[in-house]
């Protein structure tokens, strides 16, 4: 074994490969009615060549009023056949070029307030809110009733059943990056069985983990990729104390509530990526040294392994230390910092990222991602999303059309 990323290890019985995962990017390619378009199936396809002993197949909507985009991937039964497609093909790309599966977990999620089924915003919030609504005043709100919220359960179970149904090995309760469920872990203010207490804010939350168990049993792994802290000032957002330090005192009560629900890995991120991208996904021309937020993710990522240390974790932002992302991801794991490396950014620029560093001991200066956080630009302006630097014959033209005309 030449890197501590080549250890394998077991989730829930299952043998997992390696240390890589690739974590969910939403490349808003597929068909209109959520089904698996044909930039969607040439990445994944690029990601089975990677060698990652997780592909954590990206935010998957389970209502069409929940879609952030009109092109975001929704699992229904119109649409199920075309996801069984796909991860078998992933699966045998992988075992063909790789020589073994990877687990392959997907997202699934409701995007609340930044829900635009139809390419406009309609968002579904938990609460009104005046640091995200600034400028947005005339957007429609519709808060999520109670009644709303008590239909959410089953919509889960379904969409894990069909998950299961499509050959998937996990699924991941999205509760992160401002969406529904990481709105209501705010919701102090909100009245009713959804707001105010932690027991009430998480109900929501924890009622769709307990139905997507009982949906799937114990045939797939359930996860969560959880917002550690929000990010916000106080008292906007969750996981910060009065003076805006970070505080993990709530986080660490949810977590230690998902282990006692049988939880065995987590996906840890944090921030926003509407608002404050830069704290999700450290990049150059942002208000702060990436390495602050490097920093940031380092510390809260290891106070949560060391607080937790039987959960797996999973560390998020590995991008940006761009051609020494492997050496930082080693020591990450070395420190005990994390179990599972997450790469995202650089999955769309150097799919081949993994194998190459097995077998030449360093990445390829030419192919890293350059942390310039294009991908996002092309998701904003409502188009497709890949690396128009490194992948420029697909994806520059959407870049030239969508970003640099316009
Ligand atoms: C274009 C794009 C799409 C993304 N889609 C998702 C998603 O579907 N679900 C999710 O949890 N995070 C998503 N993320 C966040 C990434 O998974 C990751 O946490 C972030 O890019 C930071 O990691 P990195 O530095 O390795 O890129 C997305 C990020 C980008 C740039």
């Amino acid at each position: 074994m030449k890197t501590i990323l080549e250890a394998p290890i077991n989730i829930h019985n299952r043998k997992v490969h390696n240390r890589v995962v690739f974590q969910p990017m939403e490349g808003c390619d597929g068909t209109e009615n959520g089904g698996i378009g044909e930039l969607t199936r040439r990445r994944y396809l690029r990601f089975a060549e990677g060698g990652a002993g997780v592909i954590w197949f990206e935010a998957t909507a389970v209502s069409p009023e929940g879609r952030a985009n009109p092109r975001q991937l929704y699992i229904n039964d119109e649409t199920v056949e075309s996801f069984q497609y796909l991860v078998t093909e992933i699966k045998q790309t992988a075992l063909d070029t790789c020589g073994f599966e990877p687990l392959i977990i997907v997202q699934l999620t409701h995007s609340g307030r930044f829900s635009k089924p139809n390419g406009t915003p309609e968002p579904i919030v938990a609460y009104r809110n005046s640091l995200w609504e600034k400028d947005k005043e005339n957007q429609p709100y519709v808060i999520a009733t109670d009644d709303y919220c008590k239909t959410i359960p089953e919509k889960y179970a379904k969409a894990s059943k069909l998950a299961l149904q499509a050959g998937f090995d996990g699924i991941d309760i999205k509760c992160c990056h401002g969406y529904l469920f990481n709105e209501f872990l705010s919701a102090k203010a909100r009245d009713g069985i959804y707001g105010g207490s932690l027991e009430n804010r998480t109900r929501l939350y924890f009622e769709c983990i307990d139905a997507v168990k009982e949906s799937v049993g114990d045939s797939m792994i359930v996860t969560t990729r959880l917002n550690a802290c929000d990010c916000f000032p106080y008292s906007y957002g969750y996981g910060v104390d009065e003076n805006n330090n970070i505080d993990l005192s709530e986080t660490k009560i949810i977590i230690e509530n998902l282990e006692k629900k049988g939880i065995e890995l987590i996906d840890i991120t944090l921030g926003n990526p509407y608002l404050i991208p830069h704290i999700n996904r450290p990049c150059i021309n942002s208000p702060e040294d990436g390495n602050m937020g490097l920093k940031r993710i380092y510390d809260v990522t290891k106070e949560l392994k060391n607080s937790f240390p039987n959960v797996k974790i999973v560390s998020s932002g590995l991008s940006f230390p761009g051609e020494n992302a492997m050496e930082y991801a080693e020591k990450l794991i070395n420190e005990n910092v994390c179990d599972f490396a997450g790469f995202g950014r650089m999955t769309f620029a150097y799919p081949m990222f993994y194998r190459e560093y097995l077998e030449n001991g360093k990445l390829n200066k030419g192919k890293v991602c350059l942390k310039c956080s294009k991908c996002t630009e092309l998701m904003r302006n409502g188009t497709v999303s890949g690396c128009p630097i490194r992948d420029s014959e697909t994806y520059m033209p959407y870049y030239n059309k969508y970003v640099l005309k316009k």
